[in-house]
């Protein structure tokens, strides 16, 4: 079925805050987009309103959905989230969503496993949303490298490493996801942070025979599909576009011997 992406040019903004050292939470107001979005989903935002720059548009994971508000989790990076991250409730912004393939939830699994690293946080909440929805327990496994960068997930059945030991268990999340799948009988995995930690996940995934979807980040100009600005290579050896294929994907379409795409 084809999906329905809208543009809303005027999107006000609820509220803003800063969530961790380098985290922001935004909320905006989309009634036509919180009653379609599904997990994984993303929004294309742009920041310059007014200004040529940045000239494109950028993409971020729907965190959550709660009513006619849609909120996203960022981290400040560049020009463009400089911009938003000054960006005040009350102001607007133009955005197009929702955007992209999520999610597949197989309510048959046992456990499902939320594998998140840094930012790749960001997805998770809706996720964990849908999977309660469904009366199914969501399991969040969190990494990030210090107790600064730690965004309070807001999702109950949450364990949590850190690089520098300062919270949780010390260590990478993949250790984390070790530790569960020893005790797991039936589980699915959602994986969404840096490639590298991507694909340690699928390995460990693959090697076990689990069911593991990845959220991917990629460049992207478009985000729908037409320029071809966001491709990764797939295990056949063919392109695909991550904004319109992805950005989730199951972990055995990727070749994860490409060089990490950003
Ligand atoms: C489908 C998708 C979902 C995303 N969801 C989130 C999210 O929920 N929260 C979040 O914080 N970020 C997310 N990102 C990454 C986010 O889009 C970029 O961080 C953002 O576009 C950077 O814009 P900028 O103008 O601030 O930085 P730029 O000036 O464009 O770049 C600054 C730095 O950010 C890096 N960067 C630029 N684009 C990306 C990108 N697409 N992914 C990773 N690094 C990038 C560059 O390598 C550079 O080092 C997502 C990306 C994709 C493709
Ligand atoms: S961003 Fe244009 S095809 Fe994906």
């Amino acid at each position: 079925m084809m999906k329905k992406i809208l543009q809303i040019k005027n999107a006000p903004i609820l509220f803003h805050r800063k969530v961790s050292s380098c985290a922001r939470h935004i909320s905006l107001s989309l009634p036509a987009i919180a009653g379609t979005a599904e997990p994984g989903q993303f929004l294309h935002l742009r920041i310059s309103s007014g200004s040529p720059s940045p000239l494109l548009r950028r993409p971020f994971s729907i965190n959550d959905v709660q009513g006619d508000r849609v909120s996203i989790l960022y981290e400040v990076k560049g020009a463009g989230t400089k911009l938003l991250s000054k960006m005040l409730p009350g102001e607007t912004l133009d955005v197009i969503g929702p955007l992209g393939m999520g999610f597949d939830i197989d309510p048959q699994k046992r456990e499902h496993l939320l594998v998140a690293g840094g930012m790749g946080l960001a997805p998770m909440g809706l996720l964990a949303r849908s999977l309660k929805g469904m009366k199914l327990k969501p399991e969040l496994l969190y990494g990030c490298r210090s107790s600064a960068e730690l965004v309070k997930p807001g999702i109950t059945g949450c364990q949590i490493s850190s690089e520098d030991g300062s919270c949780g268990k010390k260590g990478l999340v993949t250790s984390l996801l070790l530790d569960r799948l020893r005790i797991c009988r039936d589980p699915a995995v959602y994986a969404c942070g840096p490639w590298p930690m991507l694909k340690a996940v699928a390995g460990i995934c693959h090697k076990n025979n689990i069911p593991c979807q990845v959220s991917l980040e990629s460049f992207m100009a478009c985000g729908v599909g037409a320029c071809q600005g966001c491709v990764v290579k797939n295990s056949d050896g063919n392109y695909v576009s991550v904004c319109d294929k992805g950005p989730v994907f199951n972990s055995r379409q990727i070749d994860w011997d490409q060089d990490c795409v950003i």
